[in-house]
Protein backbone atom coordinates (compact mmCIF):
# COMPACT_ATOMS: atom_id res chain seq x y z
CA UNK A 1 0.00 0.00 0.00
CA UNK A 2 1.56 3.87 -1.52
CA UNK A 3 1.42 6.16 1.37
CA UNK A 4 1.17 9.69 1.44
CA UNK A 5 4.05 11.07 3.17
CA UNK A 6 6.63 8.53 1.27
CA UNK A 7 8.56 10.26 -1.58
CA UNK A 8 8.56 11.35 -5.24
CA UNK A 9 11.44 10.07 -6.72
CA UNK A 10 12.70 12.09 -10.15
CA UNK A 11 15.65 11.15 -12.40
CA UNK A 12 17.23 12.48 -15.44
CA UNK A 13 21.17 12.02 -16.88
CA UNK A 14 22.16 14.81 -14.62
CA UNK A 15 20.92 18.19 -14.24
CA UNK A 16 18.16 18.90 -16.55
CA UNK A 17 15.66 17.00 -14.64
CA UNK A 18 15.90 20.32 -12.10
CA UNK A 19 13.70 21.96 -14.59
CA UNK A 20 11.26 19.37 -13.83
CA UNK A 21 11.99 19.45 -9.78
CA UNK A 22 11.60 23.17 -9.51
CA UNK A 23 8.09 22.48 -10.97
CA UNK A 24 7.17 19.80 -8.88
CA UNK A 25 8.42 22.15 -5.75
CA UNK A 26 6.46 25.25 -7.25
CA UNK A 27 3.21 23.06 -7.99
CA UNK A 28 3.03 20.74 -5.41
CA UNK A 29 5.20 22.20 -2.60
CA UNK A 30 4.24 19.72 0.51
CA UNK A 31 5.85 16.67 -1.59
CA UNK A 32 9.22 15.14 -0.22
CA UNK A 33 11.44 14.19 -3.19
CA UNK A 34 14.43 12.15 -3.70
CA UNK A 35 16.28 13.67 -7.27
CA UNK A 36 19.06 11.38 -8.89
CA UNK A 37 21.10 12.54 -11.83
CA UNK A 38 23.54 10.47 -13.45
CA UNK A 39 26.05 12.98 -13.90
CA UNK A 40 28.98 9.95 -14.34
CA UNK A 41 27.44 8.72 -17.29
CA UNK A 42 25.36 11.87 -18.80
CA UNK A 43 24.93 12.70 -21.82
CA UNK A 44 21.98 9.71 -23.01
CA UNK A 45 21.29 11.98 -25.74
CA UNK A 46 23.56 10.25 -28.09
CA UNK A 47 23.45 6.84 -26.49
CA UNK A 48 21.68 3.67 -27.23
CA UNK A 49 18.15 2.70 -26.31
CA UNK A 50 20.01 -0.32 -24.59
CA UNK A 51 22.21 1.59 -22.64
CA UNK A 52 19.77 4.11 -21.56
CA UNK A 53 17.16 1.67 -20.84
CA UNK A 54 19.52 -0.55 -18.68
CA UNK A 55 20.61 2.98 -16.68
CA UNK A 56 17.30 3.97 -16.58
CA UNK A 57 16.39 0.56 -14.81
CA UNK A 58 19.13 1.22 -12.30
CA UNK A 59 18.01 4.38 -11.47
CA UNK A 60 14.59 2.90 -11.28
CA UNK A 61 15.73 0.44 -8.83
CA UNK A 62 17.81 2.93 -6.53
CA UNK A 63 14.93 5.28 -6.29
CA UNK A 64 12.55 2.24 -5.22
CA UNK A 65 14.95 1.58 -2.14
CA UNK A 66 14.07 4.64 -0.83
CA UNK A 67 10.44 3.59 -0.84
CA UNK A 68 8.96 6.11 -3.31
CA UNK A 69 5.72 6.94 -4.12
CA UNK A 70 5.86 7.20 -7.84
CA UNK A 71 8.20 8.36 -10.64
CA UNK A 72 8.78 10.61 -12.90
CA UNK A 73 11.19 10.18 -15.49
CA UNK A 74 12.65 14.05 -15.89
CA UNK A 75 14.54 13.45 -18.74
CA UNK A 76 13.24 12.99 -22.37
CA UNK A 77 15.79 10.89 -23.53
CA UNK A 78 14.49 8.11 -21.22
CA UNK A 79 11.23 8.71 -21.51
CA UNK A 80 11.29 8.18 -24.96
CA UNK A 81 14.09 5.02 -24.84
CA UNK A 82 12.49 3.37 -21.41
CA UNK A 83 9.76 4.48 -20.32
CA UNK A 84 7.31 1.74 -21.86
CA UNK A 85 9.60 -1.07 -20.50
CA UNK A 86 10.41 0.59 -17.21
CA UNK A 87 5.97 0.77 -17.03
CA UNK A 88 5.71 -3.12 -17.42
CA UNK A 89 8.33 -3.73 -14.73
CA UNK A 90 7.60 -1.99 -11.42
CA UNK A 91 4.10 -1.98 -9.48
CA UNK A 92 4.10 2.24 -8.89
CA UNK A 93 3.21 4.72 -11.42
CA UNK A 94 5.84 6.18 -13.55
CA UNK A 95 5.22 9.39 -16.11
CA UNK A 96 7.54 10.81 -18.42
CA UNK A 97 8.08 13.99 -19.62
CA UNK A 98 7.10 13.61 -23.60
CA UNK A 99 3.49 12.91 -23.07
CA UNK A 100 2.79 15.87 -21.10
CA UNK A 101 4.61 18.02 -23.64
CA UNK A 102 2.70 16.48 -26.32
CA UNK A 103 -0.52 17.10 -24.91
CA UNK A 104 0.50 20.79 -24.42
CA UNK A 105 1.61 21.43 -27.36
CA UNK A 106 -0.95 19.86 -29.67
CA UNK A 107 -3.64 22.03 -27.36
CA UNK A 108 -1.91 25.24 -27.68
CA UNK A 109 -1.23 24.88 -31.67
CA UNK A 110 -3.64 26.58 -34.16
CA UNK A 111 -2.11 26.28 -37.41
CA UNK A 112 -1.76 22.65 -36.66
CA UNK A 113 2.38 23.04 -37.49
CA UNK A 114 4.29 22.01 -34.07
CA UNK A 115 8.36 21.71 -34.00
CA UNK A 116 10.34 20.15 -31.77
CA UNK A 117 13.93 20.43 -30.36
CA UNK A 118 15.59 17.73 -28.40
CA UNK A 119 18.36 15.44 -28.08
CA UNK A 120 19.26 13.43 -31.17
CA UNK A 121 18.03 10.14 -29.60
CA UNK A 122 14.69 11.79 -29.00
CA UNK A 123 14.23 13.14 -32.08
CA UNK A 124 14.85 9.45 -33.66
CA UNK A 125 12.56 8.27 -31.66
CA UNK A 126 9.78 9.85 -33.54
CA UNK A 127 8.14 9.61 -30.02
CA UNK A 128 6.53 13.03 -29.80
CA UNK A 129 5.20 13.19 -33.57
CA UNK A 130 3.92 9.35 -32.54
CA UNK A 131 2.16 10.68 -29.34
CA UNK A 132 0.50 14.01 -31.29
CA UNK A 133 -0.43 12.05 -34.64
CA UNK A 134 -2.13 9.82 -31.58
CA UNK A 135 -4.12 12.67 -30.56
CA UNK A 136 -4.61 14.29 -33.92
CA UNK A 137 -3.31 12.50 -37.37
CA UNK A 138 -4.00 15.85 -38.90
CA UNK A 139 -0.43 17.07 -37.48
CA UNK A 140 2.47 18.28 -38.26
CA UNK A 141 5.67 18.04 -36.64
CA UNK A 142 8.41 18.73 -37.00
CA UNK A 143 12.09 17.90 -35.50
CA UNK A 144 14.80 19.39 -35.09
CA UNK A 145 18.12 17.63 -32.88
CA UNK A 146 20.63 20.40 -30.91
CA UNK A 147 23.15 18.39 -29.43
CA UNK A 148 25.06 21.49 -28.79
CA UNK A 149 22.81 23.03 -26.44
CA UNK A 150 23.26 20.43 -23.33
CA UNK A 151 26.88 21.51 -23.28
CA UNK A 152 26.33 25.11 -23.99
CA UNK A 153 23.82 24.94 -20.95
CA UNK A 154 25.65 22.83 -18.95
CA UNK A 155 29.10 25.43 -19.52
CA UNK A 156 26.40 27.79 -17.92
CA UNK A 157 26.65 30.13 -21.17
CA UNK A 158 22.79 30.64 -20.82
CA UNK A 159 22.49 34.51 -22.02
CA UNK A 160 25.37 34.18 -24.49
CA UNK A 161 26.34 35.43 -27.79
CA UNK A 162 27.39 32.10 -28.90
CA UNK A 163 24.47 30.29 -27.56
CA UNK A 164 22.62 33.19 -30.11
CA UNK A 165 24.59 32.03 -32.99
CA UNK A 166 24.29 28.50 -32.77
CA UNK A 167 20.45 28.49 -31.75
CA UNK A 168 19.93 30.70 -34.82
CA UNK A 169 21.64 28.15 -37.14
CA UNK A 170 19.26 25.26 -35.94
CA UNK A 171 16.25 27.16 -35.55
CA UNK A 172 15.68 29.02 -38.58
CA UNK A 173 14.56 26.02 -40.56
CA UNK A 174 11.95 25.87 -38.45
CA UNK A 175 11.02 29.44 -38.37
CA UNK A 176 10.79 28.37 -42.47
CA UNK A 177 8.48 25.81 -41.91
CA UNK A 178 5.96 28.05 -40.65
CA UNK A 179 5.28 26.41 -37.06
CA UNK A 180 3.30 28.47 -34.33
CA UNK A 181 4.31 25.89 -31.39
CA UNK A 182 7.82 24.53 -30.57
CA UNK A 183 8.40 21.75 -27.65
CA UNK A 184 11.11 22.60 -25.57
CA UNK A 185 11.97 19.06 -25.70
CA UNK A 186 15.26 18.52 -23.53
CA UNK A 187 15.04 18.83 -19.86
CA UNK A 188 18.19 21.43 -20.29
CA UNK A 189 16.09 23.95 -22.90
CA UNK A 190 13.69 25.60 -20.56
CA UNK A 191 17.11 27.21 -19.26
CA UNK A 192 17.73 28.75 -22.56
CA UNK A 193 13.95 29.81 -23.56
CA UNK A 194 14.64 33.61 -23.67
CA UNK A 195 17.14 33.04 -26.21
CA UNK A 196 14.78 30.31 -28.00
CA UNK A 197 12.15 32.71 -27.78
CA UNK A 198 13.95 35.42 -28.68
CA UNK A 199 14.93 33.97 -32.22
CA UNK A 200 11.64 31.77 -33.04
CA UNK A 201 9.73 35.31 -32.52
CA UNK A 202 6.37 36.29 -30.91
CA UNK A 203 4.03 34.00 -33.21
CA UNK A 204 5.45 30.79 -31.48
CA UNK A 205 4.43 29.43 -28.61
CA UNK A 206 7.10 27.72 -26.38
CA UNK A 207 5.33 24.57 -24.56
CA UNK A 208 7.93 23.29 -21.18
CA UNK A 209 7.09 19.82 -20.89
CA UNK A 210 8.32 20.37 -16.98
CA UNK A 211 5.58 22.28 -16.43
CA UNK A 212 3.49 20.32 -17.91
CA UNK A 213 4.50 17.01 -16.31
CA UNK A 214 3.76 19.12 -12.71
CA UNK A 215 0.41 19.55 -13.28
CA UNK A 216 0.21 15.87 -14.61
CA UNK A 217 1.91 14.77 -11.81
CA UNK A 218 -0.41 16.46 -9.11
CA UNK A 219 -3.43 15.21 -11.25
CA UNK A 220 -2.29 11.43 -10.94
CA UNK A 221 -1.56 12.10 -7.21
CA UNK A 222 -4.62 13.40 -6.28
CA UNK A 223 -6.64 11.31 -8.39
CA UNK A 224 -5.00 7.93 -6.76
CA UNK A 225 -5.26 9.47 -3.29
CA UNK A 226 -1.72 9.96 -2.76
CA UNK A 227 -1.04 13.88 -2.93
CA UNK A 228 0.39 15.05 0.02
CA UNK A 229 -1.64 17.79 1.78
CA UNK A 230 0.33 18.86 4.88
CA UNK A 231 3.76 20.35 4.85
CA UNK A 232 6.66 18.37 6.51
CA UNK A 233 8.17 18.68 9.34
CA UNK A 234 11.08 20.41 10.17
CA UNK A 235 14.12 18.61 9.88
CA UNK A 236 11.90 15.75 8.07
CA UNK A 237 15.13 15.82 4.70
CA UNK A 238 12.15 17.02 2.58
CA UNK A 239 14.19 17.21 -0.89
CA UNK A 240 17.14 14.72 -1.36
CA UNK A 241 19.95 15.11 -3.98
CA UNK A 242 22.19 11.79 -5.47
CA UNK A 243 24.33 11.68 -7.96
CA UNK A 244 26.67 9.42 -10.17
CA UNK A 245 29.62 11.52 -10.06
CA UNK A 246 31.22 14.01 -7.89
CA UNK A 247 28.87 16.50 -6.00
CA UNK A 248 30.21 20.01 -6.21
CA UNK A 249 29.38 20.85 -9.75
CA UNK A 250 26.16 19.75 -9.17
CA UNK A 251 25.13 21.30 -5.80
CA UNK A 252 26.71 25.22 -7.67
CA UNK A 253 24.13 24.06 -10.88
CA UNK A 254 21.54 23.36 -8.39
CA UNK A 255 21.84 26.00 -6.73
CA UNK A 256 21.55 28.62 -9.77
CA UNK A 257 18.16 26.91 -11.12
CA UNK A 258 16.12 26.19 -7.11
CA UNK A 259 15.96 29.11 -5.30
CA UNK A 260 15.70 26.47 -2.40
CA UNK A 261 19.63 26.53 -0.94
CA UNK A 262 20.99 23.01 -1.41
CA UNK A 263 23.27 22.29 0.69
CA UNK A 264 24.25 18.64 -0.21
CA UNK A 265 24.04 16.19 -2.46
CA UNK A 266 25.53 12.25 -2.08
CA UNK A 267 27.11 10.50 -4.37
CA UNK A 268 26.60 6.52 -5.37
CA UNK A 269 27.79 3.70 -7.47
CA UNK A 270 24.36 3.91 -9.25
CA UNK A 271 25.73 0.54 -11.12
CA UNK A 272 25.08 -1.85 -8.01
CA UNK A 273 21.58 -1.41 -8.91
N1 LIG B 1 18.15 15.35 -19.98
C1 LIG B 1 18.28 14.95 -21.35
C2 LIG B 1 16.93 15.05 -22.06
O1 LIG B 1 15.99 15.64 -21.56
C3 LIG B 1 19.32 15.74 -22.08
C4 LIG B 1 20.74 15.51 -21.65
C5 LIG B 1 21.33 14.22 -22.16
O2 LIG B 1 21.61 14.09 -23.37
O3 LIG B 1 21.52 13.34 -21.34
O4 LIG B 1 16.79 14.53 -23.13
Amino acid sequence: MLSKEAPIGVFDSGIGGLTVVREIMRQIPNEKIVYFGDTARVPYGSKSKETVTRFSRQIVHFLESHNVKTIVVACNTASAYALNELEKEIDIPIIGVVKPGAKAAFQTTKNGKIGVIATEATINSKIYSQYIKELSPDMTVIGKACPLFVPLVEEGLLQDPVTDEIARRYLTELIDLDIDTLILGCTHYPLIRSTVAKIMGEKVTLVNPAYETARELKEMLTAKGLLQMEAPGLGSNQYQFYVSDTTDKFIRFANSIIKYGILSAKQVNIEEY
